[in-house]
């Protein structure tokens, strides 16, 4: 027998110490080498697990911490320090995998600590510590952007120091490399079974659909016109048009008006509103209420087909009953009285009428609970908001759905998992009514973290002013994530690359405006600003007599971006936290070329002014400086340049907590500035990048006497001070 190893390239928490293992001996020169084999999957074949690593001996590990114990036993040549890396491997694979940046933060500490004047995590060589503690950092999806912060400069200074020798950045390039390779050959195939029909492939990221047939997919999304759409909604949205799209069908559209009580028009057109910036129009808007006569001729049909019952057991009873898995006392009403009941009284919603319910009669002792008798139609005298008061009873969302998509002519019905137990209820309906049945396809609900998504707690901040509105940027409203800067695209490509993810799981919403980035950064423009706040004025001694201007591009890696108006100056302004500058110092101006200090006058720590000398001849490769200025001419324009942070101060609020007790004292956050005369020309909505500072939104546009007021568009790195990622 020989080595071999299986590694489960999709794994939760991607083996990398292993695989770096192995790597180390196969790239020495012992006498050995240890095939590899990745698959495309979570787990590798008959295990649970994502390693599997055979031994000549015929043993099989498919624990990391087994394996990475047998190998240093087995090459102790190769992982030094065994002993002493011992805990730390385990401590890697036991703490370092989690992905919440809350959780990990204390460990990091720890580590960060424990690197200052080390170059390796135990001895003075490459040890199993290393390979593991790497390994596991590499695979932790927070990792990347940590690193770049430089939060923690020790770790980031070994991690990249490890990055660089082939044994560790290679694996991790390896295992990527595979997968592409089995994923290619796994589509050729399919293409190759598909008689050679190609699909065109435009997402990055593909999810299916079950059963779906190019030009027959119709979905729908149904909000009910009760408040303003939030992130949550977004995805059903999205996921629905998405795959109305790529399989050019349909979308409609449908506000589930069934309940007068909660529902208005204005929301109805805010949602529209929010649907258009989300970029969705569906192919028809249709209204739950414009069914209401067929929902009630079907419901009568159920009752005369013994199928379903009214009930006048008082609430709280008929809950208890229903917990336990009894029988209402009303089960067995005659399907006359049942019809006298249902046509008469609540139909006419007389006192009687009031009093009773109408339930499914599918299975009071069911094992799920959504069986147990749901009920279908409740009266309301509240007037319908397009009906008006011909309707006294309304159905219920659980008979109104299965219904409405059957007869609208639906095929897939999106639903988040949620719903899961109440799917059986959905397919009962269709077939006890005998119409056409539709597929439910789930997927999981995205949450975030310290983000609160329910009306009545949101409602709660608007009313106090901790926001200003619906639409405060800090909110989780389609409309505060747009203004806070997140593009349709960041948004389309977060959902698409969920997919039907059925884990709800709570997102660092790092996540999301990292994507976001990936949209922005090549057609954001680029212009300049500085801090109001103890500007530095620098006169360039040799500069140009009379101030001048000349067009440059907005973006210098993409010309279709356009041009802009740069003025140079002999007064320019720089930003205090640049002036740390000693006198002979040469530093480039960004754009424009060298300068050399002459003096630097101070009070205190503070520089008050800066004399200096263009020296253009100098090379700004030599420099380690570069820094922004803007011209101190009167076209400059005053900016407020605005950050927030979450309203929450937990990242996932438990069942007992009240989330008044987790308030984040300040959330907003002003930086006065000044900017080149080019942002005088933004509109609203405008994103921009101010060089070395991030990126904005114009949230409030130039207006003689205002600043112009721009939001900071987080861009996945940023921490916020009360310790979560923004
Ligand atoms: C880590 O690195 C920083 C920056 O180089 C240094 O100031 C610090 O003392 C080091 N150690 C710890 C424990 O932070
Ligand atoms: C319900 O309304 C209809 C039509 O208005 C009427 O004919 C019928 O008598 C009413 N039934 C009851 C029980 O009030």
């Amino acid at each position: 027998m020989s080595f071999s190893l299986s590694i489960a390239g999709k794994a939760q928490n991607v083996p990398y110490p292993v695989l770096i293992a192995v790597n180390f001996i196969n790239s020495s020169d012992i006498d050995v080498s240890i095939p590899i084999d990745f698959a495309d999957d979570k787990t590798v074949d008959d295990t649970k697990s994502s390693i599997k690593l055979v031994t000549p001996g015929g043993e099989t590990f498919v624990d990391q911490l087994d394996a990475l114990d047998y190998l240093a036993q087995t090459f102790p040549q190769l992982l030094t320090e065994k002993s002493k890396s011992q805990e730390w491997v385990k401590s890697a694979l036991e703490k370092l995998y989690v992905k919440n940046f809350k959780d990990l933060a204390t460990d990091l500490e720890k580590l960060d600590h424990h690197l200052n004047f080390r170059s390796f995590v135990v001895g003075y060589q490459y040890s199993l510590a290393d390979v593991a503690v790497w390994g596991v950092l590499r695979a932790n999806a927070l990792m990347g952007s940590i690193i770049k912060s430089g939060a923690y400069a020790n770790i980031s200074r070994w991690y990249n120091l490890l990055a660089e020798d082939k044994r560790f950045e290679g694996s991790v390039e390896l295992l990527s490399k595979s997968l592409a390779e089995l994923k290619k050959a796994a589509k050729t195939a399919k293409t190759a079974a598909a008689g050679g029909k190609k699909e065109s492939h435009k997402a990055s990221f593909e999810i299916d659909l079950p059963g779906a047939e190019m030009g027959k997919v119709v979905t729908r999304f149904p909000p009910e016109p009760s408040g303003y759409l939030h992130i949550g909604h977004a995805k059903a949205a999205i996921l629905n048009e998405y795959f109305a799209h790529k399989f050019n069908g349909k979308l409609i559209i449908r506000f589930d008006d069934t309940n007068p009580t909660k529902e208005k028009v204005e929301f109805q057109d805010s949602i529209i509103e929010d649907l258009k910036l989300l970029g969705i129009k569906g192919d028809k808007i249709t209204y739950s209420s414009d069914y209401f006569d067929v929902m009630y001729d079907l419901a009568v049909k159920l009752i005369k087909d013994g199928k379903a019952y009214c009930d006048d057991t008082p609430v709280h009873k008929m809950r208890e009953e229903r917990m336990v898995g009894d029988a209402s006392a009303r089960r067995d009403r005659s399907v006359e009285e049942n019809l006298k009941i249902f046509t008469e009284e609540m139909k006419n919603g007389t006192e009687e009428g009031l009093k009773n319910c109408l339930r499914a009669k599918i299975d009071y002792k069911a094992p799920n609970k959504a069986l147990r008798d749901p009920t279908i139609y409740r009266c309301n005298l509240t007037p319908h908001h397009r009906t008006g008061t011909a309707w006294k009873m309304y159905p219920i969302y659980d008979f109104c759905v299965p219904v409405v998509d059957s007869i609208e002519g639906i095929t897939h019905a999106l639903r988040t998992n949620e719903y899961r137990d109440r799917n059986p209820q959905y397919e009962w309906i269709q077939k006890a009514l005998d119409i056409r049945p539709v597929t439910i396809w789930d997927f999981g609900r995205v949450n975030f973290v310290r983000t609160l998504l329910s009306k009545r707690k949101l409602q709660w901040f608007v009313d106090k002013h901790y926001v200003s509105n619906w639409d405060d940027p800090r909110f989780p409203t389609v409309r505060g994530v747009r203004r806070r800067g997140m593009t349709v695209e960041g948004l389309r490509n977060f959902i698409i690359s969920q997919g039907p993810s059925r884990n709800i799981i709570n997102l660092e919403w790092s996540i999301i405006w990292a994507l976001n980035k990936k949209i922005i950064d090549p057609v954001a423009p680029r212009f300049t600003a500085v801090n109001s706040e103890n500007v530095v004025p620098v006169k360039l001694l040799n500069g140009p007599k009379e101030p001048y201007t000349e067009t440059k591009p907005k973006h210098k890696k993409n010309p279709e971006v356009g041009n802009k108006e740069v003025v140079y100056a002999d007064q320019v302004l720089i930003d205090q936290e640049d002036a740390d500058l000693v006198e002979g110092e040469e530093i480039t101006f960004m754009d424009w070329g060298n300068v050399i200090v002459a003096k630097v006058h101070k009070e205190g720590d503070v520089v008050k002014s800066i004399d200096a000398n263009l020296h253009l001849e100098g090379d700004f490769r030599k420099t380690t400086k570069k820094i922004t200025w803007l011209a101190d001419t009167k076209d400059k324009v005053e900016i407020d340049m605005v950050d927030f942070d979450h309203l929450i101060t937990k990242d996932k609020l438990d069942e007992g907590d009240n989330f008044e007790d987790f308030i984040t004292p300040e959330t907003e956050f002003h930086t006065k500035g000044l900017a080149d005369l080019n942002i005088a020309k933004l509109k609203e909505g405008d994103i921009i990048q101010f060089e070395r500072k991030g990126y904005y939104r114009v949230d409030q546009p130039y207006e003689q006497g205002k600043p112009v007021v721009l939001f900071t568009i987080p861009d996945g790195k940023a921490v916020s001070r009360y310790g979560a990622k923004k």
